[in-house]
């Protein structure tokens, strides 16, 4: 398909073209030119501990089994290359081998294809091999417990994929001595009918519509104006290759906390040793109201952890998969404290997430209309504060009330669209670690 990508992005003048919300021509592109060729979060190294343990995912619609084995993680297609027919119907469990329902084909922890049913008298085509028949394996690599998958074997490495945003994610990852795990008990699964890229804009650096969407859950119990300071003093925009995180220095405890006295005591507990390791400035992404998407579709709030990617099912159709990511020494007292915060608020059923699918929903579903959709949306906010003088990683600006990193996330968009293949892609130089404090 010749597409011009920036025909529909704008991120000087900051406007999008809404029917990449609704085509589904350009959803088609989105499965080759992002989906296929993107670093995809498929797990937390926790959910995967034992040799034989397994869970399914979604890489795009990609249907993918991920596995551990004596040798470590592998990913590859859910789909049997015999008929096609899904090789794993659980969600996670514990394994020695995939067999396929049809026919019985048998493949390893690793994917390859181990045995086939009637092996001494099926006779195959010249030149047949049962090593050129196993289930089709993705680029595996992880950063600090989360696990990622590429099936492109031109893209760059995670490392790379990720460059400086490494830094500011070891906010989340490496607060603590010992890491940190997925709460145990699997995702919670729901389908909203919206693109994707809508929840994805959102957390990339959205908190506005906190302070009108929200209100109705947040003020009820954490006081007028949901007990949240939200302004554009001492607050920022962080954005590298698309993956971004906004977030300010209050220290508040997101909205986990919910007015949950326990949890907020623990973490001002921790504030001190946490500066002390991280430095103020993302001390400050750890503890304030915050959220940050890595690009394309896995995205976080950092004060309560929910964790989550949005999982393209067609151009008006997402299904979110979202786990509660904890520090490995956090009280097991904190923790379930958390799991019920994640659960209140930003379950299927939680009171701030479900404000949110409402409006994803409604902005998807009025492109319907054919004048609708010619108009184009608007991402001007823009407090313009370069803050080349910190010295710190990626991209920063000052600013928490900004379209910045959605702006961003755009831009990384159009390069992917607008590209045939990794060579004409350009990430940004890795500078390596930032200055440690803003002043
Ligand atoms: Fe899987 Fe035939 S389709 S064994
Ligand atoms: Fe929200």
């Amino acid at each position: 398909m010749t597409f011009n990508a920036s025909s529909y992005v704008d991120p000087e003048f900051g406007s999008v073209d809404r029917r990449i919300f609704w085509s589904p021509e350009i959803y088609e592109l989105e499965l080759e030119r992002i989906f296929a060729r993107s670093w995809l979060f498929v797990a937390h190294e926790s959910q995967l501990e034992k040799p034989g343990s397994f869970l399914t995912t979604y890489m795009g619609q990609d249907p993918v089994i991920v596995s551990r084995d004596a040798q470590g993680i592998n990913v590859f297609l859910n789909s049997c290359p015999h008929r096609g027919n899904r090789v794993c119907f659980a969600d996670s469990g514990e394994s020695r081998q995939f067999t396929c329902n049809y026919h019985g084909w048998a493949f390893g922890l690793d994917g390859a294809l181990k045995r086939m049913p009637k092996m001494g008298i099926y006779k195959a085509t010249p030149g047949f091999r049962m090593e050129d028949w196993g289930l089709k394996r993705a680029r595996v690599a992880s950063y600090k417990g989360l696990v990622f998958a590429n099936f492109d074997e031109a893209a760059p490495s995670l490392d790379e994929w990720l460059g400086d945003f490494r830094w500011y994610l070891d906010a989340v990852l490496d607060a603590e001595d010992g890491g940190t795990e997925f709460l145990p008990g699997g995702a919670t699964r729901s389908v909203l009918n919206c693109n994707w890229k809508f929840p994805a804009d959102n957390f990339v650096g959205d908190i506005y519509h906190a302070l009108w969407t929200h209100l109705g859950g947040a003020e009820p119990t954490l006081g007028p104006h949901g007990g949240v300071k939200v302004e554009n003093e001492r607050s920022w925009h962080v954005s590298v290759n698309g993956h971004g995180w906004e977030f300010n220095d209050s220290f508040y405890g997101n909205a986990a906390t919910m007015g949950d006295r326990e949890v907020l005591r623990y973490m001002r507990s921790r504030q001190e040793a946490i500066t002390k390791r991280l430095g103020e400035f993302r001390a400050n992404m750890w503890g304030s109201v915050a959220s940050s998407t890595i690009f394309p579709n896995f995205s976080f709030l950092p004060g309560y952890f929910t964790f989550r990617t949005f999982q393209p099912k067609g151009p008006t159709r997402t299904e979110i998969h979202a786990w509660t990511l904890v520090p490995r020494n956090m009280p097991d007292e904190i923790k379930d404290r958390f799991r019920r915060g994640s659960m209140r608020t930003f379950s299927p059923g939680g009171i701030l997430e479900m404000d949110d699918g409402e409006n994803w929903e409604h902005s998807t579903a009025v492109n319907a209309g054919w004048v609708t959709r010619h108009q184009r949306l608007c991402y001007a906010m823009n407090p313009q504060d370069e803050m080349a003088e910190t010295g710190l990683a990626g991209n920063v600006r000052a600013g928490q009330l900004s379209d910045f990193n959605q702006r961003e996330f755009y831009r990384q968009w159009m390069k992917m669209m607008d590209a045939s293949s990794w060579q004409d892609i350009e990430l940004a130089p890795v500078a390596g670690p930032a200055a440690e404090a803003v002043e």
